[in-house]
């Protein structure tokens, strides 16, 4: 496995790949790797010659510094789950690599950014997006992956793609979930024992939801259930819990059968902030 912490000579690697005929997928993380970033890598590994995951924890996308601060770091743990799964190329930038000069583009998803994550975390997107097309230009994939796990980001990456037209192809790839039920993420590690524990809250949240739904409760009782169960657990916080297109991200005030819908939570175990979704059908 190669790594490179510089953006010139892994463009020539890559290069080189590319001229005898390598397709190459790119992986996107910020690292402290779980299952599911390995699931990535893995239908990765399936479509493509050769895989690239990068690792960087992009400040832009930070708009709570102290989530920034404490954002978890496994750097030697990541590198030999990289390996072992057979992730051909890492790329782990450090600041200057990748933002020489403070940024002055912004990038604004109209619709698709003003709801749910984009709300709540103002700013947001655009570092996603920054970022994720400079991933982009440097290592000109064939495909991309994403996880389902944040919906609303692959929604906005979707977007960037078709609408500067990237000509590579984009793939999401389902939740990876605990044995409990809890989606993995990253900020898990953050938990204390009991938050971890009550965590799951907002998954069967969101399963709860789903079923009543789907026996024909309204939308405003399944949300008052969904906010008092989430509330009521020790340590647990909803922040929003919504209804929404999975195609263009309108929030629906009911299930519309002409959409695609999807549940979004998020919510706060502590001081950690954790988010999961489901498809309604
Ligand atoms: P990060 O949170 O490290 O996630 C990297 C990728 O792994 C994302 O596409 C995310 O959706 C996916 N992922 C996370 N948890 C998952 C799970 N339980 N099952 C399946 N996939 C999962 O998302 C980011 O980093 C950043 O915003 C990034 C795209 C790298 C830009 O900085």
């Amino acid at each position: 496995m190669e790594i490179f912490k510089q953006i010139a000579p892994l463009r020539s690697f890559l290069g080189e790949l590319k001229k005898s005929g390598k397709t190459i997928g790119l992986v996107p993380t910020m690292g402290a790797l779980h299952q599911g970033h390995i699931s990535l890598i893995e239908a990765s590994k399936s479509q493509n010659s050769v895989t690239v995951a990068s690792i960087y924890i992009n400040p832009t996308q930070f708009n709570n510094p102290r989530d920034l601060q404490k954002y978890p770091k496994t750097p030697e743990k990541d590198v030999e789950m990289l390996r072992k799964v057979g992730c051909d190329v890492v790329f782990c930038p450090d600041d200057e690599e990748m933002y020489e000069d403070a940024p002055l583009l912004k990038l604004d998803f109209g619709s698709l950014d003003k709801v749910m994550e984009g709300k709540f975390r103002p700013g947001h997107f655009s570092g996603v997006a920054l970022v994720v097309s400079k991933l982009f230009n440097i290592v000109e994939p064939d495909s991309a992956y994403f996880g389902q796990k944040d919906w609303q980001q692959y929604a906005v990456i979707r977007r960037l793609v078709t609408e500067l037209k990237f000509s590579f192809k984009l793939y999401s790839v389902p939740i990876l979930r605990e044995p409990d039920g809890l989606a993995m993420s990253s900020r898990n590690l953050r938990l204390t024992g009991s938050q971890r524990t009550n965590a799951i809250v907002f998954y069967q949240a969101i399963a709860m939801a789903k079923e009543s739904l789907k026996k024909g409760k309204s939308l405003e009782t399944v949300k008052k259930a969904v906010s008092d169960k989430v509330n009521e657990t020790p340590e647990m916080r909803l922040e929003y819990f919504e209804l929404a297109d999975s195609k263009n991200l309108n929030i629906l005030d009911g299930v519309d059968k002409t959409a695609s819908p999807i549940l979004c939570i998020a919510g706060y175990a502590g001081e950690v902030r954790l988010i999961d979704n489901m498809f309604l059908d």
